[in-house]
């Protein structure tokens, strides 16, 4: 069963991120963007789309147990060899949860975000998810000015927030995000933005790397041997997929200015269920196995690097619960998806909100 609903899951994910593509092909696209997948892989989205509607129509004919088992092995199989090593499932399904209710289907939504969402005053997934992003970035102390690093931007809807709001704009905005098509749709949206501004607008440097500096990658914001130094690093619900999340925290570290301070909306785990959430990681690979760690071991690990001020805030109540609830309002392919997570919670998962200083 986990098989069976994974993996249609994800083939769902990457037909939707398909639709996605086409129901925004008329907005401003870049020729890399008629390239999107779920995975960065045309022809391996390509090859599970293809894949899961053959499973579907075989299901739908014989319904017996064995073809069942014989489509999801297929499924998950061209699914792990889709996504390789990776563990970034993102494509532009999000789009569709963006929607607001009553919304012309047909016209792109409003917003683009791609995150949890802290539901405590709201059931409306884009205001969840942009008073996430207000928490992470209050509880870093982002005052107007700063020199902001975004790590794991998606398709921009933190940058505009950052860009927009006039008592956190910074005075340099220097974003990472690790796939392309995210990249180049984001950079279009800032841009844009930036122009209907009747004021300059503000230096934006955006990057389609992985969050880790590798000394191969020229020009990543978090090479030590360059001499820009950010006031804010912020990591929005990503940091857990991060290889690995400990070097992140190391390398950000080191590009923090005196009195600079980190920010991460991030998931770990309750200790007393460690094998559980070792099993499902297993499974479901969305947070790989060298990021399952405590609030203790967090904590700890934050204070090896060097961070002072160590803050953890466990927001798990008004993370996952509204956004399961969410989910499960959207049909029965989101309540899949719900599901997944639900194995993730109960296998102790915790919502937290990470922020650490480099001392003066
Ligand atoms: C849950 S989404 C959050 C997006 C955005 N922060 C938001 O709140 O809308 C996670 C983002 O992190 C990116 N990501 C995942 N692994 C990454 C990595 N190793 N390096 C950089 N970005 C990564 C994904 O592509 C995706 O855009």
């Amino acid at each position: 069963m986990p098989y069976i609903v994974y993996t249609m899951t994800q083939a769902h994910l990457a037909t939707l991120s398909t639709l996605a593509n086409k129901a925004e092909k008329t907005a401003n696209r870049s020729p890399q963007e008629v390239e999107m997948t779920i995975s960065g892989s045309p022809i391996s989205s390509f090859f599970i789309v293809l894949v899961a509607l053959v499973g579907i129509l075989i299901f739908w004919m014989s319904n017996s147990y064995t073809s069942i088992l014989i489509i999801s092995g297929a499924l998950w199989i061209s699914y792990r060899l889709s996504m390789g090593s990776s563990s970034d499932p993102y494509g532009l399904f999000h789009l569709a949860l963006n929607r607001l209710p009553g919304q012309d289907p047909t016209k792109p939504p409003l917003t683009e975000w791609l995150n949890m969402g802290f539901w405590k005053d709201t059931d409306i997934f884009p205001q969840a998810c942009r008073a996430l992003a207000l928490k992470l970035i209050q509880a870093t102390g982002c005052k107007r000015g700063d020199r902001v690093l975004d790590v794991g931007y998606g398709t921009g809807e933190s940058l505009l927030l950052l860009l927009s709001d006039s008592l956190i704009r910074p005075s340099s905005l220097t974003g990472i995000t690790s796939l392309p098509h995210h990249h180049h749709r984001a950079q279009d949206r800032v841009r844009r933005f930036q122009k209907s501004l009747e004021e300059p607008g503000i230096e934006v440097s955006l990057h389609a790397y992985d969050a880790i500096y590798h000394p191969t990658t020229v020009g990543h914001p978090l090479d030590p041997a360059t001499a820009q130094f950010f006031d804010v690093i912020l990591a929005l619900d990503c940091a857990y997929h991060f290889n690995t999340r400990k070097m992140f925290l190391h390398q950000s570290f080191e590009k923090l200015a005196p009195g600079g301070r980190i920010g991460l909306a991030d998931i770990c785990f309750d200790p007393s269920i460690g094998s559980r959430a070792w099993l499902v990681s297993s499974l479901i690979r969305v947070i790989p196995k060298y990021n399952l760690t405590s609030i203790r071991n967090y904590g700890l690990d934050m204070k090896e690097v060097g961070y002072v001020d160590i803050e953890l805030n466990d927001i798990t109540e008004d993370v996952f619960p509204g956004f399961i609830r969410f989910l499960k309002s959207r049909g029965w392919r989101w309540a899949a998806f719900g599901t997944l997570l639900q194995w993730y919670v109960n296998s102790g998962a915790r919502f937290v909100i990470v922020c650490g200083s480099r001392t003066l």
